[in-house]
């Protein structure tokens, strides 16, 4: 029906006849002369129907209302000195419109199209109606053309598309499953995917050797800013491949990724051990777009005249004391805002947090007089201090302490006052080297996924077992994440004994893989990259939500079409479920 998108117009176009066709994003009457901002996915153009120049249309536009659905004809006019608009992309011209067609009305609108101030449940409910605002669509334009380029340099690197099954069996990452009940099996049910794991291994059993999806997956998990339940993973799996080969593929999807957003990103990205991740900036994922790293001063707490102290220090196994160093931070924090951060970090597990200043005339601070003049001097030069600056430190139980100075880190570079974030960077690190396993409440788990390769497993301690897995990081949230995985059938099963799974509830839950490993299965690895969480981070929304046409609310419900809801007596009756209320009744 049009001859042109709203903004492809400009003034070269002047004295060119034009269809447009779009919505009414708003319009007004001025001395007898209607404007209509017309608005289509590119953005807005002015029409103006003025009775002099066509009196039917002038006639049509006086019955427009907002989000009206309208076709124009017309010709391409420059506005008049002192009329241009420098806030629209066609600020310059206005058509003079011929011919106006209402092809559609609309009932009053909740909210003004592009309103960034309306409430998330009336946004949600009428979604189709936020999604008009040309911002939006731009999000998804970045989305679409970043899929297309993730096809097209997997398939230039021999990788083929592959869809696995929905319904399906449990795979084990760690969250709940989303379960179907089966109508033909009485009792039983199949559970949504959380990953498409073990059929994307299944595959390179199969022989197909590089295989790639971009896959829907479903997490029943506690739901955050960079969580949904239902999410969209490029999932991508290798054989005869060592980690270095995946990650080089991973790190050519996403330079072609970014590259068709707009972003010019240059690998090789920097790595970091999970250990020294932990020990430096107390985070697996790190946000590297400011340096602020945490140095160990265990050994010198050890000596000083603090029974508090001394006692933490004797079990350097343990346990962990840790300095973190803030540049210039004695010249913008008062005495009170150091109170806050204090504050800050007991939530997470402190018992306090000490600091030092340093000042003109050597170091102050409420803890210098436990320590002699030597020590005071190697904590200035380990922690390289310069006057201005300030220094935490952070003493007690190795995790809980690097996770809350880990903490305090992020929250005092994005301080208003700190203002350390480049919101500009994108800061990649591979984090590598994970652990094995962790130990929670006594009970060992796999922290990737049991089919990740175990380094060795000659450890006494199953924390120490490192494992070949990598999770790829970008300013602070994890992007994605992979493993070589265990092609030997042995070494599987033993993997299943050290997490307390024994053999038949390993046979009943993974006993096709345990089969298909049997029968020459190829080493292989590959890695699967959050999608939306990388739309997120490209289009720098603050909520996952708002890359993903039709989100769920933080409480996994969509509210557009009020899903999940109840269903019927008899298709409950037929999938052979009785619900405990109608049990009682
Ligand atoms: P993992 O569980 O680390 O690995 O997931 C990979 C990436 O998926 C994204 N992600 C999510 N995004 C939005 N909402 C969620 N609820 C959610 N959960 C995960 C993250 C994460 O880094 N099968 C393995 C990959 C492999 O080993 O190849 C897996 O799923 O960005």
């Amino acid at each position: 029906m049009r001859s042109h998108y709203c903004t492809d117009l400009s003034e070269v176009n002047v004295g060119e006849n034009v269809v447009l066709t779009g919505w009414a994003n708003n319009s007004r009457d001025h001395g007898g002369i209607v404007f209509i901002d017309l608005r289509d996915k590119t953005g807005l153009i002015q029409l103006t129907c003025d009775p002099e120049h066509n009196v039917a249309a002038h006639k049509v536009a006086n019955e427009v209302r907002d989000e009206f659905v309208l076709i124009a004809k017309g010709v391409v006019r420059a506005r008049g000195e002192g009329l241009v608009n420098p806030r629209l992309k066609t600020g310059a011209i206005e058509i003079m419109v011929t011919e106006l067609v209402i092809e559609n009305k609309s009932a009053p609108v909740p909210f003004v199209i592009g309103d960034k101030n309306v409430g998330e449940e009336t946004r949600l409910r009428y979604r189709y109606l936020e999604l008009r605002d040309p911002d939006m669509y731009e999000t998804f334009r970045l989305r679409s053309k970043a899929a297309i380029a993730a096809r097209n340099i997997l398939d230039a690197n021999g990788f083929l598309e592959v869809e696995t099954p929905i319904l399906t069996k449990s795979t084990p990452e760690g969250a709940r499953d989303y379960l179907v009940p089966s109508r033909v099996h009485s009792g039983e049910f199949y559970a949504l995917p959380q990953s498409p794991q073990l059929f994307k291994q299944l595959l390179m059993v199969g022989g197909f050797d590089r295989y790639f999806q971009i896959a829907k997956c479903f997490r029943d998990e506690d739901l955050r800013a960079d969580r949904q339940p239902e999410f969209t993973q490029i999932d991508v799996e290798m054989s005869f491949c060592d980690q270095e080969d995946v990650m080089k593929i991973a790190e050519e999807l996403l330079v072609a990724m970014f590259g068709a957003c707009g972003v010019d990103i240059k690998p090789p990205f920097n790595r970091i051990t999970y250990k020294n991740a932990m020990e430096w900036y107390g985070s697996d994922k790190p946000d590297l777009r400011y340096d602020l790293k945490m140095v160990d001063v265990i050994d010198i707490f050890a000596r000083c005249d603090n029974e508090i102290f001394t006692n933490i220090a004797k079990k350097t196994h343990t346990n962990r004391i840790k300095a973190l160093k803030v540049p210039g931070a004695d010249l913008i924090f008062s005495k009170r805002e150091m109170k806050t951060f204090e504050d800050y970090v007991r939530k997470f597990g402190a018992q306090g947090l000490g600091y030092f200043q340093m000042k003109e005339d050597g170091l102050k601070g409420p803890l210098v007089k436990f320590f002699t003049e030597e020590d005071i001097a190697l904590i200035i030069e380990r922690t390289e201090l310069e006057v201005g600056d300030v220094v935490f430190f952070g003493a007690g139980e190795k995790k809980t302490v690097m996770d809350y100075m880990g903490r305090l880190r992020i929250f005092i570079a994005e301080h208003e006052r700190m203002n350390l974030v480049d919101k500009d960077a994108y800061e990649f690190v591979w984090v590598v080297d994970f652990p094995m396993f962790e130990v929670e409440d006594g009970r060992v788990k796999a922290l990737h996924h049991p089919f990740t390769q175990p380094k060795d497993t000659d450890k006494d301690d199953v924390e120490e077992i490192e494992s070949i897995a990598y999770d790829i990081v970008l300013n602070g949230t994890e992007l994605g994440g992979g493993s070589i995985r265990i092609h030997k059938q042995e070494m599987q099963e033993e993997i299943f004994k050290l997490l307390g799974i024994d053999e038949e509830e390993a046979k009943e839950k993974f006993g096709f893989l345990l089969d298909a490993l049997k029968f020459g299965a190829p080493p292989h690895g590959g890695f699967a990259i959050g999608f939306d969480r990388l739309m997120m981070l490209i289009s720098k929304k603050s909520s996952i939500r708002d890359v993903i046409a039709f989100p769920k609310t933080q409480k996994a419900s969509c509210i557009l079409t009020k899903a999940p809801s109840p269903v019927d007596a008899t298709q409950l009756k037929d999938l052979h479920i009785r619900l405990r209320d109608q049990v009682k009744a």
